[in-house]
């Protein structure tokens, strides 16, 4: 058993998952856990049939499709089960390189949550269409801004937990069911005061496949995100008025930007 996990949440990924399979095994040592939500292409019998090949496979099947936010909770309960030291976030869909993984796993050593960022300097998107663009850039710009954060991407789905920081995340009250899981497991890790690093990736659009992205899924992070940052204002002023104290702004908790990579 390796220290590692790697879960790859899976929705109709027939085309995309044996070869991130095989990217994940050749460039880590690590396990893989896929979380597959009924997939009516067929996608976790390929899970299944790949666990059966390589040792450090393992399929997690859910009945119904009901979100990465759920999956990615279904993952890490059986990666603590299992005693992983970290938990690593990533698509199926090759999007986030397998190759980069080493580079952000090497951060834990200091820090207890590794995001892999498009958007702060060295970062990248390949072949992304220019409206994903302007929705991710907008989508963390409003979620700097109402979470009163310096976090550059807070959306991206190519993380590293420590499963120290998992524990420490009150993981049974995360609601999130879409994207917006990925913020709302940043700002708890924010609020506990736990070390947050960004380090710059190139991400890159799917080749096969449909992004599951959808107008639900936006509408849910907009109306959550605003929700957290009025219910952290709410708390500021009740403390003020009550013991005459300051919140401790979430800006100033520990989060650092490493710099770009040179070729
Ligand atoms: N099990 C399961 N259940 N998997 C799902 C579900 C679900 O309901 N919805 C999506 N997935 C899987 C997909 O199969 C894929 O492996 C991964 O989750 C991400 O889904 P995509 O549909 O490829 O996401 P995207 O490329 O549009 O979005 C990217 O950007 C988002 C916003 O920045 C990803 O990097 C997301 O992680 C990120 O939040
Ligand atoms: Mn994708």
């Amino acid at each position: 058993m390796n220290e590692t996990l790697v879960i790859i949440p899976t929705f109709n990924e027939i085309e995309n998952l044996e070869s991130i399979v095989g990217r994940v095994l050749a460039s880590v040592d690590a396990d893989i856990l896929v979380v597959d939500d009924a997939s009516p292409d067929g996608t976790g019998e390929l899970a299944d049939d790949l666990a059966a090949r390589h040792p450090e496979v393992h399929v997690l099947h859910r009945e119904v499709k009901d979100g990465l936010g759920g999956a990615y909770l279904a993952g890490f309960a059986w990666g603590l089960e299992h005693d992983y030291w970290a938990l690593v976030e990533m698509d199926a869909d090759g999007s986030h390189r397998p190759e980069e993984l080493p580079r952000l796993v090497e951060q834990l050593i200091d820090h207890d949550l590794v995001l892999g960022s498009r958007w702060v300097p060295g970062g990248k998107v390949v072949n992304w269409p220019r409206r994903r663009e302007l929705l991710s850039r907008g989508g963390n710009l409003y979620a700097r801004l109402a979470l009163g954060i310096d976090v550059r991407d807070s959306t991206g789905g190519y993380r590293v937990f420590s499963a120290a920081a998992l524990r420490r995340i009150d993981l049974l009250h995360v609601a999130s069911q879409g994207y917006c899981f990925q913020v709302d497991l940043l700002w708890r890790a924010l609020e506990r005061g736990l070390r947050v690093v960004e380090v710059p990736i190139t991400f890159v659009e799917r080749e096969h496949g449909e992004s599951k992205m959808s107008g639900s899924i936006v509408a849910e992070s907009l109306s959550l995100v605003t929700w957290w940052g009025l219910r952290r204002r709410l708390a500021a002023i009740a403390l003020f008025l009550r013991h005459g104290r300051r919140l401790r702004s979430v800006r100033a908790l520990s989060h650092r930007m490493l710099p770009p990579v040179r070729p």
